[in-house]
């Protein structure tokens, strides 16, 4: 059992306390869209709502975006909260969850907090980080009851296909076990996102917020997308977690929710500026072996030469630049890139991780 006492994050402290550099390439998500940009008056807002069970208003939006009923929404203070209450809603003390490797550390990490047990199935670079549902198959035990997957990847930003998460549903299905689909990179797809992985069946559950594609971050607004009966169970779990979400975000959710063209707009024209100088760096280096993700913000290139620890120091000590040390997605000889960042400042880092990397040689 993991100590409670003692629990934590490492990749989260590192996040939030180390990982900011005047150049950042360290950053998962969109730069921020700023509020003066979202269409709000002041009495759009209001301090103390009267929904107990989320903004009904909210629940509707996020219902018919992603094609279900209100009865299949649960607000979250993002997809965190969300996957944490996704797992505590499926799983109990002494389950096991099959988790992808590489991985988003929060999720091993709040499994662990749960009391469930993780075992990994590895997605692998010489396949093209995608999933395969054979190994799936033969990382499965008699006590495993849930899949774990994020789609887009994070580190990778692979997709995932339809075929592909419905032969891993039907794992899950023969087995009795949930799939837990973390879609929050999915979003970045814009006009082209498949439809959420709820449709495929049942035994599916799906996380996402409007952090990451969005830049929209400071409003918390996440969900999870599940069959009614699991998320009344989440719902009464929220209770514990602070009653209710504060409500000018809520209401600030639905106006970015009614305007999230425009707010995707800015989004796709950061993207479209980023992603050529991201090809093009790649395209440059023999040092770096990279498949490169046709969409979402991250990629997750593997250094051929020196240690990620050498290249992270002299990018931080003496290049004022931040990438994310594979180690923290058990992948030491890689390291993630971000391309959600101001256009000028990421084409400047990615000229500065290029002068730290020749400097390696
Ligand atoms: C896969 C994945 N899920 C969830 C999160 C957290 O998202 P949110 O900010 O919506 O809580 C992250 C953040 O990096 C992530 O990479």
């Amino acid at each position: 059992m993991t100590s409670r006492t003692h629990i934590g994050s490492p990749y989260m402290q590192y996040a939030k306390l180390r990982s900011a550099a005047k150049y950042n390439l360290a950053s998962s998500g969109m730069m921020s869209y700023p509020l003066a940009d979202l269409p709000v008056k002041i009495e759009d807002l209001e301090i103390t709502g009267s929904d107990m069970y989320g903004y009904v208003a909210l629940k509707e939006r996020l219902a018919r975006r992603n094609g279900v009923t209100v009865d299949n929404v649960v607000c979250a203070a993002g997809t965190s909260m969300a996957n944490h209450l996704a797992f505590a809603a499926t799983l109990e003390p002494g389950d096991e969850a099959l988790v992808e490797r590489p991985a988003y550390e929060l999720l091993p990490t709040t499994l662990e907090y749960l009391d469930v047990s993780v075992r990994y199935f590895d997605r692998r670079m010489e396949e093209d980080f995608r999933v395969d549902p054979d190994e799936v198959a033969r990382r499965m035990t008699p006590q495993t009851r849930m899949i774990v997957l994020t789609n887009l990847h994070n580190p990778t930003g692979a997709l995932i296909d339809e075929a592909t998460l419905r032969a891993v549903g039907e794992l899950a299905r023969q087995r009795n076990a949930w799939v837990l689909v973390d879609e929050v990179y999915l979003e970045a797809m814009f006009e082209q996102r498949p439809r959420p992985a709820i449709h495929l069946g049942e035994q599916f559950l799906v996380t996402s917020s409007l952090t990451k594609a969005y830049g929209l971050s400071g409003l918390r607004c996440g969900w999870v997308l599940a069959a009614p009966e699991l998320v009344e169970r989440m719902w009464h779990i929220h209770d514990l977690y602070g009653v209710n979400a504060a409500h000018p975000a809520e209401r600030l959710s639905a106006i970015a929710l009614d305007n999230l063209d425009s707010v995707a707009q800015r989004a796709k024209q950061v993207l479209a500026a980023n992603r050529p100088v991201l090809d093009s760096f790649l395209q440059s280096r023999d040092d770096l072996a990279c498949v490169r993700p046709a969409f979402g913000t991250v990629a997750f290139p593997k250094l051929l030469t020196r240690s990620v620890q050498e290249l992270d120091r002299l990018l931080r000590e003496k290049y004022e630049t931040g990438v994310v040390p594979g180690h923290f997605f058990d992948a030491p000889q890689h390291f993630r890139i971000g391309i959600g960042g101001d256009p000028e400042m990421t084409r400047a880092a990615f000229e500065r991780l290029g002068k730290a990397l020749d400097e390696l040689r």
